[in-house]
């Protein structure tokens, strides 16, 4: 539990530092050693959430620029859905981050997306939250994000939302967005076997396992970097980009 309540008080103030708007954290409590452990936060008083939200255009960018900062500084909320974002003042707010991945895959920073267009479009539509959309994110990625959509990937309350809905919002998405080909879940397959064989002799076993799991993080999740929709990026190639994104650090 403490653990679990450290984290969460980490991911806050990592994405605070970042400029996300999150709720103000003041640390750790203990209730019971060893047992309970209470994170004490800011609480956002008069906030709705943003399914019961009337929103504007200045909600509709935040949500994409929230999206879009996590894909510049290497994180995915990986549970994007109205729930989980407040209005308040006008203004959106981002809770629930216990979920956070630190370096998650591409594929997930793209599930981060459609699930975002997907909220953004319940309360509005397909067309003005693509049209925003455009000016954080190339076509191209939006493209991929749609791709990503799959089934799982949407969470219960947005996927029971979608249904109430009625309307065929990702469909809708996917005929704005340039073609792309569905990004499958990743699933072992003959091929991912093969690459994760590769990777445990290439990285040695113990060696590298962030190396080696992040090769076996799939097909899927790679190609999802990929602007041709062939190749996957490079992993050191990613590293590079990872270490430029810290902030204040220069390469020597
Ligand atoms: N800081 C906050 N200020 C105001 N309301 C909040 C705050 N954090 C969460 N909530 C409300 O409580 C609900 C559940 O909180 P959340 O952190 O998402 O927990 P859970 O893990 O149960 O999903 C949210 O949907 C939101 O309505
Ligand atoms: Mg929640």
């Amino acid at each position: 539990m403490r653990r679990l309540a450290a984290y969460e008080d980490y991911a806050l103030r990592l994405l605070a530092d970042h400029g996300v708007r999150v709720a103000r954290t003041y640390g750790l409590v203990e209730l019971t050693p060893n047992q309970e452990y209470m994170l004490v936060t800011e609480f956002f008083e008069d906030a709705r959430n943003l399914g019961d939200s009337q929103i504007d255009d200045v909600v509709i960018d935040e949500g994409l620029a929230m999206v879009r900062t996590f894909w510049d500084i290497g994180v995915a909320h990986r549970d994007i859905k109205p729930a989980n974002l407040l209005v308040r003042d006008g203004h959106l707010q981002l809770v629930d981050v216990s979920g956070l991945e630190v370096r998650p895959s591409p594929w997930r920073q793209a599930v981060d997306l459609s699930n975002m267009l997907l909220v953004l479009a319940l309360r509005t539509d397909p067309e003005r939250v693509y049209a925003r959309a455009t000016k954080a994110f190339t076509p191209g990625e939006i493209a991929e994000a749609c791709a990503s959509a799959v089934g799982l990937t949407i969470p219960t309350e947005l996927q029971a939302k979608l249904k109430a809905d009625g309307r065929p919002l990702l469909d809708r998405f996917r005929q704005l967005a340039p073609p792309r080909d569905r990004i499958s879940i990743q699933r072992w397959s003959a091929q991912r076997l093969v690459l994760t064989a590769q990777a445990a002799q290439q990285t040695g076993v113990g060696n590298d396992q962030a190396h080696a799991s992040r090769v076996t993080g799939g097909v899927a999740q790679e190609r999802a970097t990929d602007s041709r929709g062939h190749l996957p990026v490079s992993l050191s190639s990613r590293r590079a980009r990872d270490l430029a994104s810290l902030p204040g650090l220069q390469s020597t």
